[in-house]
């Protein structure tokens, strides 16, 4: 690990501490900035919570106007290499801090962070304003949609894909859209540990921790059981299952760290689950069993972590028919469902959507908004974890 990510998180939830609201704290390098002077933090332990006090004893010193204050250039010094970083209530607010304008940051409404840390606990709207949240496979799709969303209302977001141009190009849209830095693009593979832990790494270097981890990146390949080519198998389950528990590894080691300086202060792992993970799907076993037992992961999860603040629960949507697996006017199931003939008598795409639509009480497929309403629910809802949240128009309900 990088000595400045150890650093990051620690720094962030002893602002967060102090604030009672969400920090934004970003690694400037090993040269001091020449622009103001910094305050020098000496972390001689491993330990999180012993590294956490020194950080709020830090902090503790730093006052402007009389009123307590969170620094706006911190030097932190671990296992003999230094780091600076600069910190900001907000991501557009950075540049402030760096170009000297502000040498720390008073802070009007002394009350620590509430657990719950909506910035206004009884509006959902603001549940997720100015937190860092991160969403693999987020380039296209569901992602997409969810990124979309987060930042229209007030997140940052990391967009982590494989697909790293589309990534980028979607960062760049909706940075230039907002006018101000509220997304960055970084290329993961979530089946490989080491391109998520520098994944991760980027995180806390960029942002300083991380409060919502969306696990979406998800891949189908259906077949029957009895003509599966097993690598095919294993891979669907590479990505669904076994990625998942890589990026909750990692990230949730984040999250930890930052709990130790910030102990109210909860944080939040979202898989993006599937109806097909609450009951068996025809043909796609390799699929359904890896969102099943990721269920497992989730429940599994939840207990564990729950005592550092992070809740661990997964949505479950129903088909997204209009998102590209289902209507890439080349590659989408729609198209190749009419050329297979699968769905008897139908003569055209509409037809077949048709057929699929029928299936579900509410008549439609499942839409973004859908997904993001549930994932903001369970951000607001601090007295859930372990469950899953089916978002299906009545085509799944549970048992
Ligand atoms: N589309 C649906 O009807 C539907 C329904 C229920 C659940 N889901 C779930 O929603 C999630 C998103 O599905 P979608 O249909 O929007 O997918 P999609 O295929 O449209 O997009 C998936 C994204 O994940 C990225 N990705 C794939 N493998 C990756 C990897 N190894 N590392 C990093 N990124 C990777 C892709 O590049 C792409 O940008 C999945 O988990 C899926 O199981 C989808």
């Amino acid at each position: 690990m990088n000595n400045a990510s150890f650093t990051a998180p620690l720094i962030r939830g002893a602002a967060i501490q102090k604030a009672g609201k969400p920090w934004t704290v970003r690694f400037l390098g090993k040269e001091a900035p020449s622009s103001q002077s910094a305050v020098r933090i000496v972390i001689d332990t491993d330990d999180e919570k012993t590294a956490a006090e020194i950080v709020h004893k830090a902090f503790d010193t730093v006052k402007e106007g009389g009123k307590n204050a969170i620094p706006a250039i911190v030097e932190a010094v671990y296992k003999e290499e230094n780091a600076f970083f600069i910190t900001a209530p907000d991501m557009s607010s950075l540049k402030a801090a760096e170009s000297g304008t502000a040498a720390s940051w008073p802070i009007d409404n002394a009350e620590p962070a509430k657990t719950g840390n909506a910035v206004c606990p009884s509006c959902r709207a603001d549940v997720v304003k100015n937190k860092v949240a991160l969403v693999t496979g987020g380039a296209q799709g569901f992602g997409e949609e969810i990124v979309r969303g987060l930042i229209n209302q007030g997140a940052v977001v990391c967009i982590a894909d494989l697909n790293i141009e589309g990534a980028e190009k979607l960062a760049s849209t909706l940075n230039t859209e907002q006018g101000k830095e509220v997304a960055f693009a970084v290329k993961v593979n979530v089946a490989d540990e080491e391109s998520v832990r520098e994944m991760v790494e980027t995180i806390a270097l960029t942002a300083g921790g991380l409060d919502l981890c969306v696990s979406n990146a998800g891949v189908l390949r259906a077949s029957s059981i009895l003509e599966q080519d097993i690598a095919s198998f294993r891979f669907v389950t590479d990505i669904n299952y076994t990625a998942f528990a890589i990026v909750s590894k990692h990230c949730a080691n984040l999250m930890k760290r930052q709990n130790a300086a910030c102990p109210s202060w909860t944080s939040d792992i979202i898989q993006i689950n599937s109806k097909s993970g609450l009951e068996g799907s025809n043909k796609n076993g390799a699929y359904a069993g890896g969102k099943f037992g990721s269920i497992g992961l989730v429940e599994s999860f939840a207990l564990e972590l729950v005592s550092y603040g992070i809740k661990v629960n997964a949505v479950c949507p129903g088909n997204f028919f209009d998102g590209p697996l289902w209507s890439d006017p080349e590659k989408g199931l729609f198209v190749q469902y009419l050329k297979t003939g699968k769905v008897p008598g139908a003569k055209t795409v509409q037809d077949v959507k048709a057929f699929y639509e029928a299936k579900v009480p509410m008549n439609r497929g499942c839409s973004g908004p859908d997904v993001l309403k549930a994932v903001l629910y369970l951000v607001e809802q601090v007295y859930e974890t372990g469950q899953a949240l089916p978002v299906t128009g009545g085509q799944v309900m549970l048992h």
